[in-house]
């Protein structure tokens, strides 16, 4: 099955997402995570798009979707794709469905991740990422254990993101109420929008996520 995890920044997703992939072997496709990749890798593209993510904004659809076709059109992953953070405008939607359907493949689940902003502050400013294997950690939720060493892979280069402060996010918000949240009417209309509560536990938001997919990988 291919899904969508749609939410605000901090709602879970890639904690969700990560989830899924240890879970039911399915294959995570994050935009962020990639343009990410392409600064630290210290690419053309990712020259172009590092002061835009720093500042919170989208980076352009023809760069995303570019990745996203990339990624499709390479891969012959049996267990299904999370889409993590992408589609993230009524365009890159578009694409991605025309995509799909070039591919012959369907999208079988769009979860919005529901969740206060009241909480997304705190959740965004204690985060921490394993720069090695990608576990994501928080200051208050989910500590990076006292030797300093990632709970998965033992590395400890543990690291915080340049976004994740509160000017931008700030600016991550309106970006996603603006050019996101139009969205959640999009695929509501198509008959093909979920939600689970976000507030939840990471646990329970997985077990709400895991009675939307069923025994379906
Ligand atoms: P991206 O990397 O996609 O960031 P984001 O959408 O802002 O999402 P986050 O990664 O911040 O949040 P998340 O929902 O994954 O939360 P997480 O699981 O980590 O995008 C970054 C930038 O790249 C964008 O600003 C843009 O510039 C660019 N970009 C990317 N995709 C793009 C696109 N398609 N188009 C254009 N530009 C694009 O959790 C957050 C924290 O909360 C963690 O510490 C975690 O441990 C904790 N937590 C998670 N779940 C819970 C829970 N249930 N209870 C308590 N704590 C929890
Ligand atoms: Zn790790």
């Amino acid at each position: 099955v291919n899904i969508i995890l749609l939410g605000p920044p901090g709602a879970g997703k890639g904690t969700q997402a990560k989830r899924l992939v240890e879970g039911r072997g399915m294959v995570q496709l994050s935009t962020g995570d990639m343009l990410r990749e392409a600064r630290s890798s210290g690419t053309e593209m990712g020259r172009r798009v590092a002061d835009v993510m720093d500042r919170g904004e989208l980076v352009t659809d023809e760069i995303v979707i570019g990745l996203i076709r990339e990624k499709l059109t390479s891969g012959k992953e049996a267990g299904g794709y999370i889409f993590d953070g992408f589609p993230r405008t009524l365009a890159q939607a578009d694409a991605l469905a025309a995509l799909l359907d070039e591919l012959g493949q369907s999208l079988d689940h769009v979860i919005e991740m529901r969740v206060d902003d009241e909480v997304l502050v705190a959740r965004i400013t204690g985060r921490a990422t394993c720069a090695n294997c990608g576990a994501v950690y928080h200051d208050v939720t989910r500590p990076i254990p006292a030797d300093g060493a990632c709970a998965e892979c033992g590395a400890t280069e543990i690291t915080r993101r340049a976004d994740d402060n509160e000017d931008a996010l700030r600016t991550r918000l309106l970006a996603y109420y603006k050019q996101t949240s139009p969205l959640i009417g999009y695929y509501h209309a198509k008959g093909q929008l979920e939600s689970v509560n976000g507030l939840a536990a990471i646990e329970e938001v997985s077990a709400e996520i895991a009675g939307l997919l069923g025994q379906q990988t």
